[in-house]
């Protein structure tokens, strides 16, 4: 029979195990959104020393508190026949507990807005690109350039990216976030934010929306996409062409019918046709990202075939209605998507 010590010791150790669970489950190797120690970008540097100072002081200050209660506790705990001492107020204290605080604050506010103040300026030269957060994938706008492209951004390394941030009226507040490379910046329609970009490494950096928008909030991600100079020119050029027109005759070319005569061209822009419009993403280059629907979905036939037959399926939310294509439509759609380069 369980005696009551056993049935105790038994639910402390599950505890145990259930706290130690979830403390390994929040552990990740290589987390695409992990960041500390992993900055990769000026504005990422600067918020991580920023980071540094402040902690260190606050881990001062805890160890200094804590210690102070805990003697507290221990010297004057209850012991028989001893009262504690009797009193009203101390002025002396009440002055120094509120002078010792409002001078840690005023120390740290000089590093909190100098690093503020820098990270504002708009650095001379900068590439500008202005960013659209829609429910629920990323409208990029190379203003200086000509193009727009959505879900990956592609930027230079070691060169300032300026992002001017808008809201667009008939959506809701999102917010830009790539940690590995910089802050984060609200997306507010009717407001206009900035936020810079200096990534120092190449590579692939991941974002995510990080303001509540909706059902598909958690699958509104993005991609960072840091190129060298080079590749970043190459890049630029190819966005800047037209989109491909299709071999006559190809399946690809059924396809680039049935969109420019259906329902796609209400939303959808493909430059070099009649498709010009601009509330979902631009498809001209839609072969050349890596994904999809808010960089939530790698770019192939499968999964282009599953989203275009019930897209708010795959991606709760999604503002592209199920158009109930038929499987002919579909294959020809998707061999045109595909052929856009
Ligand atoms: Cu957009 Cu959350």
């Amino acid at each position: 029979m369980k005696t009551p010590k056993t049935a105790w010791n038994r639910a402390r150790s599950a505890a145990l195990i259930g706290a130690l669970a979830l403390l390994a489950g929040a552990c990740a190797e290589d987390a695409p959104l992990d960041f500390l120690n992993k900055q990769a970008g000026r504005g990422a540097e600067r918020a991580d020393q920023l980071w540094d100072i402040t902690f260190l002081v606050a881990v001062v200050v805890f160890v200094l508190v804590e210690g102070a209660l805990v003697f507290a506790l221990f010297r004057f705990r209850h012991r028989p026949g001893r009262e504690a001492a009797q009193f009203h107020g101390n002025t002396r204290v009440e002055i120094v507990l509120t002078l010792v605080p409002a001078l840690i604050l005023a120390a740290l506010a000089v590093p909190t807005i100098k690093t503020i103040f820098d990270l504002a300026e708009d650095p001379p030269g900068a590439l500008q690109v202005k960013v659209i957060g829609r429910q629920f994938w990323w409208e990029y706008q190379y203003t200086d350039l000509g193009f727009t492209a959505a879900n990956e951004l592609h930027i230079p390394v070691d060169k300032a990216t300026r992002l001017t941030i808008e809201g667009a009226s008939d959506d809701v507040i999102h917010s830009f976030s790539v940690p590995r490379l910089a802050g984060t910046q609200d997306v507010v329609p009717g407001r206009i934010n900035f936020l810079t970009l200096e990534p120092t490494k190449e590579g692939e950096f991941f974002g995510q929306c990080k303001e509540y928008c909706g059902l598909s909030h958690a699958n509104m991600r993005l991609r960072v996409i840091v190129q060298s100079e080079s590749e970043f020119e190459q890049w630029v050029a190819e966005q800047s062409e037209d989109a491909a027109a299709p071999p006559e005759g190809s399946l690809a070319a059924q396809g680039r019918e049935a969109l420019l005569d259906g329902q796609c061209i209400n939303c959808h822009a493909i430059q070099g046709t009649e498709a010009q419009a601009t509330i979902a993403p631009d498809l001209t280059h839609f072969a050349a990202r890596g994904t999809f629907a808010g960089a939530m979905f790698e770019v192939n036939e499968r999964n282009l075939a599953r989203w275009l037959a019930n897209p708010p399926a795959m991606k709760p939310g999604a503002r592209m209605p199920d158009y109930g294509l038929s499987q002919d439509e579909i294959d020809a759609l998707v061999a045109y998507l595909l052929s856009l380069e």
